[in-house]
């Protein structure tokens, strides 16, 4: 059987590429103050939420629902600047994160497509 996503790229590294994510956001003064409280609950619910997304467990499901990411962001203004900055932090995080090319290849072509798919402004 094929391998998913998530067993090639592994939990730990998928967990430190979100955390150099968040380090991004830290210091980027158009993401920060979006970010509504606490930023380590952020962090661990785009974790698991990537984690079931790569093909791992449900637990982002089994805590959140559905994930239904367009209404989640609604009342967050994301235009195509918001935009450019999340994906500019995650390409620094990922830059820092070995993986296989086409692991790679397959993350950056959902992140840049979710961040267009979620643009509302
Ligand atoms: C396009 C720029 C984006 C901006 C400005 C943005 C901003 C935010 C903010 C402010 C939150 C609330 C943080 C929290 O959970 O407390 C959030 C949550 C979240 N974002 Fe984004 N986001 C963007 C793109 C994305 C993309 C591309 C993905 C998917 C790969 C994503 C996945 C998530 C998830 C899973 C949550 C948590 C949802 C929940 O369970 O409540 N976001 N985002």
């Amino acid at each position: 059987m094929e391998r998913t996503f998530y067993e090639r790229i592994g939990r730990d590294n998928l967990r430190a590429l979100i955390e150099y994510f968040y380090e991004g956001i830290k210091t980027d003064p158009v993401l920060l103050p979006m970010y509504p409280g606490d930023l380590e609950a952020a962090e661990l619910r785009l974790f698991l939420f990537m984690v079931q997304y790569l093909g791992g467990p449900a637990t982002y499901s089994e805590r959140r629902g559905h994930p239904k990411l367009r209404m989640r962001h609604v009342t967050f203004p994301i235009d195509e600047t918001a935009k450019d900055h999340w994906l500019a932090c995650m390409q620094n995080a990922m830059k820092k994160v070995d993986m296989d090319a086409e692991s790679r290849q397959f993350l950056w072509n959902y992140f840049v497509h979710t961040a267009n798919f979620l643009k509302n402004r």
